[in-house]
């Protein structure tokens, strides 16, 4: 069922019929792909009803170029859900702006317990306001019992989980791993845009990435830092935004590995002009 008007939804939502079910939710900005597609498997599996989200949230764009030319295709996005998942039990809300924001599309000022000022947060002003607002939102509107995350975004599954704790809502998040390319590219919305060469030269994040696993026991992050800095100046198709080793609870950003903590590499670079953000685990298990 695909309703594109919040009152048609609430009064389905209200419906008692609903109100008995167990709810998984998962908030997307649609052009969908087979990682948007694996959270929405895995919340069917565990829901009675899958409601999907699909809307592109302004006010989590720090750059007004990147919001034009963010992807939109909500009929695909639909036949791409039809075809993929139970049809029976999905849910799926595309909301017109005004219906989420009324007259000003602003956002309200979230703090995450630090949270926010790294990575992301530090780079893009304003982004996780925009995703805290959102959230916010939908998860007022909808109720469910769980939401499901990518590891991908994973500063902003963090962010959610902290959102509900402080919020007191009774919602439980689950990260999904991330879905890649054969290449080991991160599946992304964003990859559309990339030209051959650039697709090409986009597997190289998911490269590094495990390098620096392989490397983490027997290096010191300085040299794992310096390591990756000269493999991208190879590449001059790549702009490193940031490559960062950080504390995978706090996500503090770190020089020292301290036993019993754990640590994820963050990588944001730029090719063809587009921002394609990674991560991973340093640890094998
Ligand atoms: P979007 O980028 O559309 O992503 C929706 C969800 O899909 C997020 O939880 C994201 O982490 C997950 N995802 C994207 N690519 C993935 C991949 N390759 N593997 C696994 N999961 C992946 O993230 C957003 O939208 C927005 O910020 C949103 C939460 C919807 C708020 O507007």
């Amino acid at each position: 069922m695909v309703f594109d008007a919040h009152k048609k939804l609430t009064h389905f939502l209200s419906q008692e019929f609903y109100s008995s079910k167990s709810v998984g939710f998962v908030p997307t900005m649609g052009a969908l792909h087979d990682g948007h597609i694996a959270l929405m498997q895995q919340a069917q599996k565990d829901n009675d009803i899958l409601v999907v989200s699909i809307f592109v949230n302004p006010t989590q764009f720090d750059n007004s170029k990147d919001l034009d030319k963010y992807p939109r295709n909500l009929d695909q996005d639909i036949q791409l859900i039809k075809d993929k998942l139970d049809e029976s039990r999905v849910i799926i809300y595309a909301p017109a702006i005004q219906d989420v924001y009324g007259e000003k599309t602003i956002a309200k000022t979230y703090k995450y317990d630090g949270l926010e000022h790294e990575m992301e947060g530090a780079n893009r002003p304003g982004h996780f306001d925009g995703v805290g607002t959102i959230l916010s939102f939908l998860f007022d509107v909808i109720q469910p019992d769980r939401a499901y995350f990518g590891e991908k975004d994973y500063q902003q599954l963090q962010i959610v989980k902290k959102l509900v704790e402080q919020s007191n809502r009774n919602i439980e998040i689950i990260g999904c791993p991330i879905h890649r390319e054969k290449s080991g590219l991160a599946m992304s919305s964003r990859n559309g845009r990339l030209t051959p060469q650039g697709w090409e030269a986009a597997s190289m994040l998911h490269r590094l990435l495990k390098d620096a696993k392989s490397k983490f026991a027997n290096h010191s992050i300085e040299q794992i830092h310096q390591f990756v800095r000269e493999e991208i100046k190879r590449d001059d198709r790549v702009k490193l935004e940031y490559f960062t080793i950080a504390n995978e609870s706090d996500l503090k950003p770190t020089q020292l590995k301290k036993p019993d903590v754990r640590y994820r590499a963050f990588i944001v670079a730029h090719i063809d002009g587009v921002r394609l953000i990674d991560n991973m685990s340093m640890h094998k298990d």
